[in-house]
């Protein structure tokens, strides 16, 4: 429930404004006496011909005459503002009702939708390297753009996941020669990319004595690019290897892809662009290589091919566009890339706008930071790159010595195969958090303590949350007679409670909002940051306000609140990509 959005919907007619308008003006007052909502006046000032503070007290006099929605309780005055109060107790009960009642729905939106036609947005992430690690730059892209797929699918959009996979480039020519050389078969089916990239490296340390397997390199790469047979199918077994290992990722984090048409898919499509350019007059020779100028947006030329006629990474992207554009009646056309190809895609967009098509706006660089890490606190298999898969292996491991440690003891210990599970559950979405935690453009510096805080700013504490108050649910089910007992004590209605309870359900009722911007923004942290708010919410909820013990109406209502905040919690954590566990 949006009580902006409902409340404006009233004030919009009343004061005769329109209802995005009222709802942007909106405020929450500095003070909780003050009211839970102040509409300014300043902006009725003109119209009305008056000053503000005399505009409010008219206001307050007519809006006797108007119907409101049932949960606001009282309507005044205050210098140039109109104050309303929420009437709690009923705003509790009907925000509640509304969560229950849509379930997995909650939150979920109309908005890609127009005529009952879904928007299509293309949403492009992850894009490893064939042949290469994935590392905790691509795993950013991944987290980002999978939230952002589920952002927009539960907004009612067409999207669709698109995997722009590096798989072409003069690379592959030096691969093929030292897989001919060098490659052991065993190593190879044991880990593809350890083997794959041991062998890549190998290449340019023996390249430095024998300079002719550079030669070699380019005769096998320009035999791939002639569809030589045996060329052709090395690069598809590097290719599936290395699929079958980053889907190894994939699964685990439970992302699949909608297409899977990579660098190598749009390369013959080249020569009918360069083509298009040249009739549109826009490509220019720049010492032998041929380029388009993009002065007047005031980028560095764009290349399209280099002099010695090959193609280069810019040439298959504005392909891509156009390709895109062709296929696909897009309403947004995203990259979810880091921040160091910013300016390749603006002279991507650059060169496609210059081609006359009006989609180049419609295209967008969802930009991220760097991970990086503290000395010492990680360890790599080479000592270089990160792969995420280590990561995630790691987490879960420390994952699992804390819930052993915590379960040591315990009345009713987990089992075996609950740890195991869980542990894989909250490892995993303690490392899918940390790239969702603050704004995607900011860096990250990784830190295992902070990651696995249970009560920090962290998954485990959000999934901790959550399985707290199911285990109240499950316990309020043997508790239903003790509480008919506790009927009498006169523990109920104290303000105190009234407060918390209200807080919970505003964090609660604030949640769709969240993912309204969080699309608007691409800001995934938008929907974990509100989690955070609903999550510390529901702890103090929970401390200052007796749940199972309560009488049977105030029980009803607190137990309510608690599969609310489950489901909104459970809600906003799919949206991120993260699962919940019913213990920790
Ligand atoms: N494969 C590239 C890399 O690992 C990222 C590709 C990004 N997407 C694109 N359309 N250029 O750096």
């Amino acid at each position: 429930m949006n009580i902006k959005h409902d409340l404006a919907a009233v004030l919009a007619e009343f004061v005769g404004l329109d209802i995005e308008k009222a709802e942007a003006l909106l405020e929450v007052p500095p003070r909780i006496d003050m009211g839970d909502l102040a509409f300014p006046c300043f902006q009725l000032a003109k119209i009305r011909r008056k000053a503000p503070q005399a505009i409010a007290q008219d206001l307050a006099d007519e809006a006797k005459g108007v119907t409101w929605p049932t949960w606001i309780a009282g309507i005044h005055a205050e210098g140039p503002y109109l104050n309303f109060s929420l009437d709690r107790p009923a705003f509790i009960r009907k925000a509640a009702q509304e969560i229950l009642e849509a379930g997995d729905h909650y939150g979920a939106g109309e908005e890609g939708r127009t005529d009952g036609k879904k928007k299509t947005v293309l949403i492009e992430f992850s894009s490893p390297n064939i042949a290469k690690p994935f590392h905790v730059g691509h795993a950013f892209s991944t987290v980002i753009g999978h939230a952002l797929y589920r952002i927009h699918d539960f907004l009612g959009y067409d999207a669709r996941r698109l995997n722009h996979l590096g798989d072409y480039g003069t690379q592959f020519g030096k691969l093929i020669v030292a897989y001919r050389r060098w490659v052991d078969q065993e190593a190879l089916e044991a880990d593809p990319i350890a083997e794959l990239t041991r062998i890549y490296v190998r290449f340019h340390r023996e390249a430095e004595l024998e300079p002719e397997l550079e030669e070699q390199a380019r005769a096998a790469f320009k035999a791939l690019e002639q569809g030589g047979e045996e060329e052709l199918a090395l690069w598809k077994r590097f290719r599936d290897l290395s699929l079958e290992s980053f889907n190894e990722v994939y699964t685990r984090l439970g992302i699949a892809f909608d297409d899977l048409n990579g660098e190598s898919f749009y390369s013959p499509l080249i020569p009918k662009v360069v083509e298009e350019l040249r009739e549109k007059n826009l490509l220019q020779e720049s010492q032998g290589a041929q380029i388009v100028d993009l002065e007047e947006k005031n980028l560095p030329p764009a290349m399209i091919l280099k002099s010695d006629g090959t193609t280069i990474y810019a040439s298959r992207d504005i392909t891509a566009v156009l390709y895109r554009i062709a296929h696909y009646d897009f309403d947004k056309n995203i990259y979810v890339v880091g921040n160091t190809q910013s300016l390749h895609f603006k002279q991507v967009f650059g060169v496609v706008e210059k081609m006359g098509y009006e989609q180049a706006k419609d295209c967008v660089h969802v930009a991220f930071g760097l991970v990086k890490f503290p000395d010492g606190k990680m360890s790599t298999r080479d000592g270089e790159v990160i792969y995420l898969r280590d990561l995630l292996d790691e987490s879960v491991a420390k994952t699992e010595a804390i819930i052993r440690r915590n379960n040591e003891g315990r009345a009713n210990p987990m089992d075996e195969e609950t740890i195991k599970k869980t542990a894989e559950t909250v490892g995993l979405g303690a490392v899918v958090h940390t790239f969702v935690k603050q704004s995607r453009e900011r860096d990250i510096m990784f830190s295992w303590e902070e990651m696995l805080d249970f009560e920090g700013d962290t998954a485990p504490y959000l999934q901790y949350t959550y399985a707290r108050a199911r285990s109240i649910l499950r316990r309020s089910g043997e508790t239903a007679a003790a509480a008919q007992a506790a009927d009498e004590s006169p523990q109920e209605s104290d303000n105190e409670a009234v407060e918390a309870e209200f807080v919970l359900t505003k964090a609660l009722a604030d949640f769709p909002a969240a993912i309204v911007h969080a699309r608007q923004t691409y800001e995934p942290s938008m929907i974990t940051r509100q989690l955070g708010v609903i999550a510390r919410a529901f702890n103090s909820f929970y401390h200052r306000v007796p749940i199972l013990k309560a009488a049977a109406e105030s029980r009803e209502l607190r137990l309510d609140l608690c599969r609310a905040a489950c489901q909104v919690l459970k809600n906003g954590l799919y949206l991120l990509g993260i699962e919940t566990v019913e213990r920790m």
